[in-house]
């Protein structure tokens, strides 16, 4: 096992901002900054609620999840084009580079676009362009997940699914997202085995607002591989055991909780103890617009606030990769890498 030299308390932010991580739950339309926002509802004629960026952004005050996602459809309403997808995707994995994310796996939400008309190929060839560019451009690889949004029904992800199999090959799995309280993962048991079928990975939030029961769903009905969230996995001693000697990585979101107010404060997250059950935790962003901060801010603010250590960043780094869907000679490039990070840290 790979030995951590102690990092004195200062010096740990920078640690965790130039560690090589994996980002494996972001959501691409939330990271739609404000600015952006505005610049596509501009250039593709899309009014606005909101006078200016200003006012926009004061409006990200959110008493749950659902009162995010109101928002979060509306900012989504100004793309419409191909182009507008890539300026998306691209905004983010230039930022992602900047905190030293080298591999990203995008969920990205069809229904919310094709409902208001813009095609399944639009949303798929633009996202899938930008993750092609940002190898090239960056040096990071990406790939996308799609997710179905599971406030509707499963009668509507059986047609998104078959809308978007002629770009099967562009995106790597499915997931599920959106209001999860009343919209249990057994909900979608049928169109996930479809999925499962075609070859696809599969992921699903739970456990982010909802009970440990829809965590051990995601997993023995949709037989998901990771569990978005999970925080509430907690609560339920049995669901632990099997999380930690199944593996299953759980793609935790620490400012998202705390602007959700899942937690009242980041002191009172829960990743620490998650670490120390053993499970496979990594840090991820979310929705990084609306949550004030991309991966290295969610890095740095809950670190200082939970005063975990150097070896709990080298963990989550770690974990990060080996919960990543990227082949295993891939994983153990980027664990070399993380290691030596680790080592020439001084
Ligand atoms: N939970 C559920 N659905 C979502 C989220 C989330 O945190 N972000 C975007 N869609
Ligand atoms: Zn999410």
């Amino acid at each position: 096992m790979f030995q951590v030299k102690p990092v004195a308390a200062e010096r740990l932010p920078e640690l965790l901002r130039r560690m090589p991580k994996a980002e494996l739950h972001i959501h691409i339309e939330g990271s739609l900054e404000p600015e952006l926002i505005f610049a596509l509802a501009q250039r593709n004629g899309v009014p606005l609620a909101y006078a200016s960026v200003e006012a926009l952004r004061s409006a990200y005050a959110f008493s749950n999840l659902q009162s995010f996602l109101d928002i979060y459809y509306a900012g989504a309403s100004v793309l419409l084009k191909e182009q507008d997808f890539y300026d998306m995707a691209q905004a983010y994995l230039r930022k992602a580079a900047q905190d030293n994310v080298v591999h990203a796996e995008l969920f990205f939400d069809p229904q919310t676009h094709t409902a208001r008309g813009v095609s399944m190929a639009t949303v798929i060839n633009g996202l899938h362009r930008a993750c092609v560019d940002a190898q090239a451009e960056l040096g990071v690889s990406a790939s996308l997940i799609l997710c179905f949004l599971r406030h509707l029904s499963e009668e509507d992800a059986f047609a998104t699914l078959e809308e978007a199999l002629p770009f099967r090959d562009k995106f790597i799995g499915i997931g599920l997202d959106s209001g999860e309280v009343g919209n249990p993962p057994e909900k979608f048991a049928r169109v996930f085995a479809r999925c499962r079928e075609l070859g696809f990975h599969l992921v699903a939030h739970a456990g982010e607002e909802g009970p440990p029961a829809y965590v051990w769903t995601a997993l023995d009905v949709l037989k998901v591989e990771r569990i978005d969230h999970g925080v509430q996995s907690i609560q339920d001693a049995a669901l632990m055991r099997r999380l930690a000697q199944d593996s299953i990585p759980l793609t935790v979101c620490p400012l998202s909780n705390l602007k959700l107010r899942v937690f009242p404060d980041l002191a009172s997250h829960n990743l620490g103890q998650l670490l120390a059950a053993g499970l496979v935790a990594t840090v991820n962003s979310d929705d990084p617009a609306y949550f004030g901060g991309y991966v290295n801010e969610n890095f740095t603010q809950t670190f200082a606030a939970t005063g975990l250590t150097a070896q709990h960043a080298y963990t989550l780094a770690r974990n990060s990769f080996e919960a990543s869907f990227i082949d295993d000679a891939a994983k153990r490039r980027h664990i070399d890498r993380l290691n030596e990070s680790f080592e020439t840290f001084a």
